[in-house]
């Protein structure tokens, strides 16, 4: 009997897993959007700030309005929305084991020369869909996560994240992701 069931189980086996990559591909195609979107909020606002009022003023960006741009995309999209780092500034930022994980992997990538804006990865994990994207440092970022910040800042950052870790970096480096999850609605 068991010689009879299997090349049916094969075929929904088959027919579900093709179903999974379709799925896949189009979560991968929300969580790039939603980080597209992310990003393009968030970085003319701290240009703009920048550029008004130093990176003293800046701070405030970065610290409410990044985490209040997540939660609003979050609660639009269904998607839980995150940015994590290996060496993070805010205490709630710190990566848990897949994330840890992939930002390893995207040093190594950059290490062996991918451009820095492929970094990026999507996969299933115990039940959810999980995608990271890469956030590079860039010399506008060093103002405020570089070695030499200026006197002010430095007290007004170490005032607000007295064990900040986000310190040192040079440009180029991987700074951090941002990090996405979804539990697929069950049918
Ligand atoms: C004006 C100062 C400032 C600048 C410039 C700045 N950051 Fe930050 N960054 C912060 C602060 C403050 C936090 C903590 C935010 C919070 O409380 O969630 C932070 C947090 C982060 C985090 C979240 C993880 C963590 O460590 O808490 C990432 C990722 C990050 N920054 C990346 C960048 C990148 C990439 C750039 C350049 C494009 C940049 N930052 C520029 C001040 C800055």
């Amino acid at each position: 009997m068991n010689q009879y069931r299997s090349p049916a189980i094969l075929a929904i086996t088959l027919l579900i897993s093709s179903f999974s990559v379709n799925a896949s591909q189009e979560l991968h195609r929300d969580a790039k959007g939603l980080v597209k979107q992310f990003g393009a909020t968030l970085k003319p606002q701290l240009i703009q700030a920048m550029q008004q009022g130093g990176p003293v003023n800046a701070v405030d960006v970065c610290a409410i309005k990044a985490p209040e741009i997540a939660r609003e995309l979050s609660e639009q999209s269904g998607w839980n929305i995150r940015r994590v780092s290996l060496k993070n500034r805010n205490a709630s930022a710190v990566a848990d084991a897949w994330e840890q994980k992939v930002l390893k992997e995207f040093e190594s990538q950059l290490a062996a020369g991918k451009p820095a804006k492929e970094l990026e990865r999507g996969e299933l994990v115990d039940g959810e869909y999980r995608f990271m994207k890469a956030q590079v440092t860039t010399p506008l970022c060093l103002k405020c996560h570089g070695s030499n910040l200026a006197q002010p800042l430095h007290d007004k950052i170490k005032m607000n994240y007295p064990d900040d870790l986000a310190l040192g970096y040079q440009a180029g480096e991987i700074r951090g992701a941002f990090s996405l999850s979804l539990k697929p609605v069950q049918p």
